[in-house]
């Protein structure tokens, strides 16, 4: 075992020569934070609300994080297209840049030359801003980041790294928790190397650390009882556009043969697919007609049967854009479903909080199970504020709709997490008068643009930014 750090899976010698994009050199400083998005902007919703049209579609949060990562392991200059303006996004490419890599921000696309990293430190502040922290464990070089549990996006629930840490041990890695952080080296001093290992969970961000870090492993590797979720497929596709060998992403076994080197490579970032559930949700719940694209219709395919048990009618108008109709045509209301949680293709948690809200409004009683997150329950209380009937058992909800449509009625509540939060939104939508949700930094790091959006489907939603001492003056 090493007793020092040293570089893992460094390009060997007799790699080629990696040119650095001349554009990439001296590129401006990137516009990283984004400056529209106040800690303490509210969202204020005149309801009920009426949607129609149609809505775009942004890139995947989700898909965007750890293809950035990914990007560390390339020479040369990678391009990422349709990478949504979001907290989370911006944070990553931070983070990217804190390490040294060149990075330039053009609108939706954002390019990362990470020629000059040497080693994976990240900031802490940049890795506490988004869900990116454990994503760097997978880099060639020696590597430390906060261990996951204490700071990462939204608490809903307990986020351990014991099967990265595991996984990482099976390829040759050292990894050892240290003065607070989680640290990282090769064994041998020289590099990974090709090894089996079996996930207890089918974790996401463990299977795509995993995958990452066997593309440049020696050898072969085989992971088995892998996360089969869109995002590790588009990781896979980048990764293989950027010259890995990887077999398997989208099923339950994925096999990589490791290469000494990978190249930089261009890529479109996939539909956001929670977004586009989070849209369909929106026209349920205010009983609406709109239409939306980009989509993959397969990867909401779980939401599209429950909607349509429910009662909503769902076309697919083009191979990209779907339709959805919730409006009822002899005055029956929609029913309610029940929800349990789990692995792609299963229903996805991060639906799980804007479902409940819409099933507040259906007719009957609905369970809602959470069986991916320990404590994502918190915008229950939340929704009570605004008239909803929800009673929470651990990580069982059961709720109790309303016979009449909504009954929902304005109120002030708080978005404590991410999709927590947009639960709130839809809630405020069918709900009559004002809804004030404060917290509406969480809804920012995964809604590109959520007020604009809404505005735009006939909403009336509102931004409220306080104003700073300096403007008040
Ligand atoms: N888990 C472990 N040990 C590990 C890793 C995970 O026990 O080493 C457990 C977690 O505690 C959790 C479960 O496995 O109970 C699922 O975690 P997973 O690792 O699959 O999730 P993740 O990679 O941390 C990603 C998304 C989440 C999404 C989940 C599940 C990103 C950046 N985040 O998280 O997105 O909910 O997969 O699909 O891709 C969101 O967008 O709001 C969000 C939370």
């Amino acid at each position: 075992m090493a007793t020092s750090f040293c570089s893992f899976n460094v390009p060997k010698s007799q790699d080629p020569p990696k040119p650095l994009n001349p554009s990439l050199q001296n590129p401006p400083s990137p516009p990283l934070h984004l400056h529209n998005q106040n800690h303490s902007s509210k969202l204020v919703i005149t309801g009920p609300s009426k949607l129609s049209g149609h809505v775009a579609i942004s890139g995947s949060k989700n898909s965007s994080l750890p293809i950035l990562a990914a990007t560390l392991f390339c020479s040369g200059t990678s391009k990422l297209a349709n990478v949504p303006c979001l907290s989370d996004t911006r944070a990553m490419a931070s983070v990217l840049a804190s390490l040294g890599a060149e990075v330039q921000v053009l609108g939706d696309e954002i390019l990362v030359n990470a020629d000059g990293v040497r080693s994976v430190e990240p900031c802490p502040d940049e890795i506490r801003k988004c869900e990116v922290g454990s994503s760097s464990l997978g880099r060639c070089w020696p590597g430390s980041a906060p261990p996951r549990s204490p700071c990462r996006g939204c608490d809903i629930g307990a986020r351990p790294v014991d099967l990265y840490v595991q996984g990482l041990r099976a390829l040759g890695a050292v990894v050892e928790l240290r003065d607070g952080k989680v640290q990282a080296y090769a064994a041998n001093g020289r590099g990974l190397v090709g090894g089996t290992f079996q996930l207890d969970y089918p974790s996401v961000g463990a299977t795509e650390t995993l995958m990452m870090a066997a593309c440049l492993a020696d050898g072969v590797t085989l992971l088995s009882n892998v996360a089969k979720e869109p995002e590790v497929v588009a990781l896979a596709r980048f990764l293989i556009e950027s010259g890995a060998c990887i077999e398997g992403a989208g099923s339950n076994k994925i096999v990589i043969k490791g290469k000494s080197w990978l190249h930089g490579s261009e890529c479109k970032i996939d539909p956001d697919r929670i977004e586009t559930g989070t849209f369909m949700l929106a026209a349920a719940i205010t009983r609406s007609c709109i239409s939306m694209s980009p989509v993959i219709p397969s990867h909401v395919s779980c939401l599209t049967e429950k909607l349509r048990a429910a009662g909503c009618k769902i076309r697919q108008r083009s191979h990209d854009t779907l339709e959805i109709l919730a409006v009822s045509t002899d005055g029956a209301n929609l029913n309610g479903f029940n929800v349990k949680t789990g692995p792609f293709p299963a229903f996805p948690t991060d639906l799980q909080p804007q479902t409940m809200a819409l099933l507040t409004t259906c007719n009957g009683s609905s369970i809602v199970e959470e069986s991916v997150f320990n404590k994502r329950m918190g915008h229950a209380n939340e929704l009570l504020k605004l008239g909803a009937r929800i009673q929470v058992c651990g990580s069982t909800a059961l709720v109790l709709g309303k016979d009449k449509g909504s009954l929902l009625s304005g109120s002030s509540p708080i978005a404590k997490d991410l999709r927590g939060g947009m639960s709130l939104v839809l809630a405020g939508l069918a709900a009559t008068g004002n809804t004030e949700i404060s917290g509406v930094s969480h809804i920012d790091r995964g809604y590109e643009n959520i007020d604009a959006k809404l505005q735009s489907l006939g909403a009336d939603v509102k931004r409220l930014i306080p104003l700073t001492c300096s403007e008040s003056q």
